[in-house]
């Protein structure tokens, strides 16, 4: 199997070296970004793996699977036209797919054309359950987020609500609402939000907190599921990537074990 990553960020980097270092067995035969100097640097650093750097449309005619990791505003230029020429696409921007428009066309484009669709768990734990859980009723989907206020910096709502973060001497709610919402206005934060919201109730039903702590040194997301099934709680406390303080490098770890998930014989878990 062929694989493109376009974003060769924070994710994209661990990926690559993931690849490089024999973890997946599957060649890494392209890299895109929209700083094609940086896509080389990584492309050059590596030692086992040769993917050439090319434009993203380039890049799609180029593999079987590509890999988004660049941004929520870059999915529809990238899963769109991968979907239309038959390639499996995996998106770690999930944020975007909480607009039901672009999702719908995502799914049925991906039925039309015999491809796969994959969403890794990212930055959350728990979304094994959550899948199972969704088999039968379920009544509540709740996710706690707690960041260092660095980590919600420059977020719209916080521009919007003139919070001032470095104000915060203690753990303070930032946000508490619906995914919906908390995805459009902490866009960057809140991936997890959506991946939830897909596997479970929806983004109008599942509920979102933010806090800011100054205390904190990891991201913490706690998640509450209650169904028919009974209870959950899940909380996991993620290191912040050396690249992006923004994004967990647990969210990196994700994509590679989905890539391994496809390639490998063996499958364990839901
Ligand atoms: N699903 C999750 O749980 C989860 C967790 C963390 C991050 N994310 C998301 O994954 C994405 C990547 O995260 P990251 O930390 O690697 O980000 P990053 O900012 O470190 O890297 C993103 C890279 O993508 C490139 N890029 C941006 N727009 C592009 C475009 N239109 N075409 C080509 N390249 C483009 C940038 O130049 C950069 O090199 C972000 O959207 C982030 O929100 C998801």
């Amino acid at each position: 199997m062929k694989i493109g990553i376009v974003g060769c960020g924070a994710i994209g980097e661990t990926i690559c070296r993931a690849f490089d270092q024999g973890a997946i067995n599957a060649n890494l035969t392209a890299l895109s970004d929209r700083d094609p100097a940086s896509a080389q640097e990584l492309a050059d650093s590596l030692v086992n793996m040769r993917p050439k750097v090319m434009d993203t449309s380039a890049l799609i005619d180029a593999v079987d699977l590509v890999v988004e990791c660049a941004a929520q505003s870059a999915v529809p230029d990238i899963a769109i036209p991968a979907l239309e020429k038959g390639r499996d696409v995996m998106i770690l921007s999930i944020g975007a797919l909480i607009n039901e428009k672009l999702w719908g066309r995502i799914k049925s484009l991906a039925r039309e054309h015999n491809c796969r669709v994959y969403l890794p768990s990212g930055a959350v734990v728990g979304l094994d359950g959550l899948k199972s859980a969704s088999m039968a009723k379920m009544s509540s989907v709740v996710l706690t987020t707690m960041k260092h206020p660095s980590g919600l910096q420059g977020a719209p709502y916080i521009e919007q609500h003139k919070i001032d973060l470095n104000a915060l001497k203690k753990a303070t709610v930032i946000f508490e609402g619906c995914a919906e919402d908390a995805v459009s206005v902490f866009p960057a934060n809140v991936n997890v939000a959506a991946t939830l919201s897909l596997a479970g109730i929806g983004a109008k039903n599942t509920r979102v907190r933010i806090i800011a702590d100054p205390t904190l040194s990891r991201n913490v997301h706690e998640i509450c599921v209650e169904g028919e099934f009974g209870k959950f709680e899940t909380r996991v406390e993620n290191v912040p990537s050396l690249d992006n303080p923004r994004t967990s490098y647990l969210a990196a770890l994700s994509t590679i074990a989905t890539l391994k998930k496809i390639v490998d014989e063996i499958q364990i878990g839901t």
